[in-house]
């Protein structure tokens, strides 16, 4: 069988092969890239997906194919392959939709371990001038084309990751007796400063999208003992580093009846188990981004836990400028992140840098009971977390302080007057934790589609 012109005619830019594409369907089983396995080699399979790259040699023609779970070479060779696919091969265009079948081989070399012998090929659609060639793009053209460019390897890796760091949270809270607790993304109040929010008109009443999920987290734990809200964040923050985005997702455990040193030991055990998770599952793609794995497997508890006032001193040390009694910037971040070769807690900052929701320290009163955890290498915060204020009179007099409009928070004082208890959570921000183990330079490569100050298209 072949690509005989009575059964491909070419209609626009599809290849009218439905009856062709039937009979394999009853002739060799569909495998997907990923799935591939030693029991498959020898046998003869289909794959389908799309021409990610060529390449010719004489008698010999390479295909790398991919089908969106991996990429693997597809090999024609003369005399064994159909002569019609073999002849096809010019006419293969790059991201052209293809199925190919043919014999598996185990290839050492190969990056996923095997390799097709193609003995036919389907063209099902004919892509004409692909933008993304094989030149090195701007990563403006290519965040222009991010719909295009997820198809790409490095895109592929980090987005398998992601999904990798998304199930480790999720299996990580619900073995754990935590009640996935959604919070609404639409809120009539700020949960972090005024300054970063978004305004939305909701029916002629002012409205913002959520910046966090924490206080309905609290109202979660009290209701439920532990909660996690997992969900898109929204700061309308004027930053443009490598480590903002308007739109990020945010994991938020919150825990009735914990305490700072609950959420600290808490943390550590979730950063590890989202790596290892990461190490187990995602080799391939860490190699896809020359990821070196070293680093990631010293990521194992105890991580060190510093006080804000020690963290002052590394910085001194360091050379590292700084305000006394200021929240820290990148550049303290940063340096205080390479001092240590695993993520660092930093607890006990000063209550004026902080929100107005965390409990103040009972023996300090001037720092408050709450966590940064900066992950290595550079990168920076990763979780914000706290001790809640669970006292009626002193949350309420912290809110007037800071002149806090108290009509929307009623719902949340409330919480304080009815079977209010010590409690506490964090937030772990997805991306940047993402952007950290895959070693990105920017956190808009590890969402598919990033929002930032001046993009938001496509
Ligand atoms: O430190 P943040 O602002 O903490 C909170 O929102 C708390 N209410 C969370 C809680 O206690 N439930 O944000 C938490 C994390 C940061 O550590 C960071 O990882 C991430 O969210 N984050 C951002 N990620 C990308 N772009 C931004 N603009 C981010 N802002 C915060
Ligand atoms: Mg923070």
């Amino acid at each position: 069988m072949g690509l005989e012109g009575a059964e491909l005619n070419l209609r626009g830019k599809f290849w009218e092969s439905e009856e062709l594409i039937k009979k394999w369907d009853n002739e060799v089983p569909w495998v997907r890239i990923d799935e591939l396995n030693d029991d498959l080699v020898g046998k003869e399979i289909q794959i389908k997906g799309w021409l990610f790259n060529k390449r010719s040699s004489g008698k010999i023609r390479f295909l790398i194919v991919r089908d969106g779970s991996g990429f693997i070479q597809a090999v024609m060779r003369e005399g064994y392959t159909s002569p019609e696919a073999f002849q096809r091969y010019s006419e293969l265009s790059l991201e052209s939709a293809i199925i190919v079948r043919g014999e598996v081989r185990k290839d050492q070399r190969a990056p996923g371990g095997y390799e097709l012998s193609v003995k036919d090929l389907i063209l099902v659609f004919k892509t004409e001038n692909y933008p993304i060639g094989k030149k090195e793009h701007g990563i403006d053209f290519l965040l222009d084309h991010r719909h295009l460019w997820l198809r790409h390897r490095k895109p592929f890796a980090v987005m398998r990751i992601r999904h990798t760091v998304v199930k480790a949270i999720r299996e990580f809270f619900d073995s754990r007796g935590f009640l996935l607790f959604d919070a609404p993304i639409l809120t009539p109040s700020a949960c972090e400063g005024t300054t970063t929010l978004f305004k939305i008109d909701y029916f002629g009443d002012e409205m913002f999208l959520s910046q966090s999920g924490q206080l309905y987290a609290e109202a979660g734990a009290l209701a439920y003992g532990k909660v996690y809200v997992f969900g898109p964040t929204f700061r309308a923050e004027r930053s443009k580093t490598r480590r903002h985005l308007m739109e990020f997702w945010m994991v938020e455990p919150e825990i009735a009846y914990a305490t700072l040193e609950d959420i600290v030991e808490l943390s550590q055990e979730l950063v590890e188990y989202i790596v290892q998770s990461v190490l187990d599952k995602n080799l391939r793609e860490l190699e896809i981004l020359q990821r070196d794995v070293k680093p990631l497997e010293k990521v194992k508890r105890p991580f060190p836990v510093i006080k804000y006032k020690e963290a002052l001193r590394i910085l001194d040390k360091l050379g590292v400028e700084y305000v006394p009694g200021d929240d820290f910037g990148t550049p303290q971040e940063t340096a205080i992140s390479n001092y240590f070769d695993k993520p660092v807690i930093i607890t006990h900052y000063p209550k004026n840098v902080k929100a107005f929701y965390m409990k103040p320290d009972p023996e300090e009163p001037e720092y408050v009971l709450c966590m940064d955890m900066l992950a290595p290498e550079g990168y920076g915060e990763i979780i914000g977390g706290s001790q809640r204020e669970e006292d009626y009179e002193k949350l309420l007099q912290r809110m007037l302080e800071e002149n806090i409009p108290i009509e929307p928070y009623q719902w949340y004082l409330d919480l304080r007057k009815y079977g209010s208890v010590p409690h506490s959570g964090f937030g772990l921000g997805l991306e940047r934790t993402i952007a950290w183990i895959t070693k990105s330079d920017h956190v808009r490569v590890t969402i598919p589609f990033p929002r930032m100050l001046y993009r938001y298209k496509p």
